[in-house]
């Protein structure tokens, strides 16, 4: 979806048209007023720097800014997805000096006017939300699914170095499993990964309402949708391929703007049993911190219960620190309309 028009939109509500605000679609050179009123987003965990050149060559996102004065003040990202029924919106920000005057709202409405008129096939809005929702988002939207969100931090090099003397240098056989069913965990080639997932309904049960969130994303198990998740470098895990019951997608580490030396993992984990989650948990810490060094921030999201006993490992076993108490990421949808 490659738009270079410059957007102006006959269509909008009188109100919205009003506001003041011009509509461009972003290019390389934006990329320093888009940091300049991103800082601090998302506690220093904005994934926008690493991301900004790979989403401006995206066949099926565009990524709009908001202009007041010809200065830049806000952002949203609209990618379609499903087989182009969901219209998904990322990134959204607003200047700090231009929060709470209906500017995010504005743009969301001007998003969603522009890709029904490029896509009038697309039915559905899905965006991921970590905040506290109100009544007025419930009046808007319906919510797909819930996970937990569990924040750790620590230094490659101490983690490293726990995990050897809990026993889990080498190949992971964790003596902390308390399972009957003790085998390890399975990495998937990209193969497995399109027979698990698109020609089996074994992950029916596993997804969260069939969902696969994929940092942040969330996309149906779909022909299209695996497409675009096959290009990201992501560690896809079960716990057996033949019957599985927890299944794990971890990113690469990225840097992400909180300091010089401070990387991101994001662990997406689906499915209840706890002890299997602990397992590929450990799997993906010790794949990836194994030559890391540096701080990092790791972001688990998993089932709501297994937030507190998956927290007190972190702690008393891991000896990482909990960045931040239980929160919520809620994928929402409404209706295009
Ligand atoms: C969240 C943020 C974008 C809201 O911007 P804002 O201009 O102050 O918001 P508004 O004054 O337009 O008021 C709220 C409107 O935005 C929507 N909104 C608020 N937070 C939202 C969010 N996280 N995701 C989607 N929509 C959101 C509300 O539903 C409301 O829409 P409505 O006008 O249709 O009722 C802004 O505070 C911000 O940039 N925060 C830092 C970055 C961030 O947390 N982004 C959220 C990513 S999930």
């Amino acid at each position: 979806m490659k738009i270079d028009t410059s957007l102006t939109m006959p269509q909008l509500p009188e109100a919205l048209s009003q506001a003041g605000l011009n509509f461009t679609v972003a290019t390389e050179e934006d990329f320093d007023d888009i940091m300049a009123m991103s800082q601090d987003i998302y506690g220093g965990l904005d994934y926008l720097p690493t991301r900004y050149t790979s989403w401006l060559q995206e066949a099926n996102r565009t990524v709009i800014l908001a202009r007041k004065q010809g200065k830049v003040i806000a952002l949203e990202s609209v990618c379609v997805i499903d087989d182009g029924e969901t219209m998904l919106v990322e990134g959204l920000r607003v200047a700090p000096q231009e929060r709470g005057k209906g500017v995010a709202g504005v743009l969301l409405r001007f998003c969603s006017e522009l890709v029904k008129s490029k896509f009038p096939e697309v039915k559905v809005t899905r965006l991921t939300r970590d905040d506290r929702l109100g009544p007025k988002d419930f009046q808007k939207y319906r919510i797909i699914t819930k996970q937990g969100i569990l924040l750790v931090r620590f230094r490659a090099e101490d983690l490293k170095s726990r995990l050897s003397a809990l026993g889990l240098g080498g190949d992971i056989q964790s003596p902390l499993s308390t399972s009957s069913t003790n085998h390890l965990p399975v990495r998937l080639d990209q193969t497995a990964v399109h027979q698990l997932y698109l020609t089996t309904d074994l992950m029916q049960g596993v997804l969260p309402n069939a969902t696969i969130i994929q940092d942040w994303q969330p996309f149906k198990p779909l022909p299209s949708n695996m497409a675009i998740l096959m290009k990201k470098d992501i560690d896809w895990m079960v716990d057996d391929l033949s019957s599985p019951t927890v299944a794990s997608l971890c990113t690469f580490p990225f840097r992400v703007p909180i300091g010089d030396d401070w990387y991101y993992l994001n662990i997406d984990m689906f499915g209840k049993d706890l002890d299997l989650a602990r397992q590929q948990f450990l799997c993906h810490l010790q794949r990836h911190t194994a030559t890391l060094k540096g701080h990092v921030m790791c972001q688990m999201f998993l089932d709501p219960p297994l937030w507190k006993p998956m927290a007190e490992f972190c702690h008393t076993t891991l000896s990482v620190e909990l960045v931040k108490e239980y929160t919520e990421q809620c994928v929402v949808e409404s209706d295009v309309i």
